[in-house]
């Protein structure tokens, strides 16, 4: 698979587990064409993944190409 958007986690082959996760969230970006998915939001302490999780599910979903385009905003609190 091709890497479209620069994952923070560096090299690709460092990304280990998720399958639950990547499972769960593989099936609802299919059921968005059925407009079965509502919005979801993931929440977990800071340094636990969720970043690294999405940025997997935007290259597979980009790499897919079935008609879901997945977009990804990155917004920094302001210090
Ligand atoms: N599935 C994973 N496999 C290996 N390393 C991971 C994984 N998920 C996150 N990491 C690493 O853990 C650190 C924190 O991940 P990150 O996605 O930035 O967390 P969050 O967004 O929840 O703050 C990063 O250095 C990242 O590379
Ligand atoms: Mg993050």
């Amino acid at each position: 698979m091709k890497y479209y958007l620069e994952e923070r986690i560096g090299n690709p082959e460092l990304f280990t587990g998720r399958k639950k996760e990547l499972t769960f969230f593989l099936k609802w970006i299919r059921e968005i064409k059925e407009r079965k998915s509502k919005s979801t939001a993931i929440l977990a302490r800071r340094k636990m993944g969720k970043t690294a999780l999405l940025e997997r599910l935007y290259n597979i979903t980009f790499d897919y190409n079935n008609g879901i385009v997945p977009y990804f905003i990155s917004v920094s609190p302001k210090s």
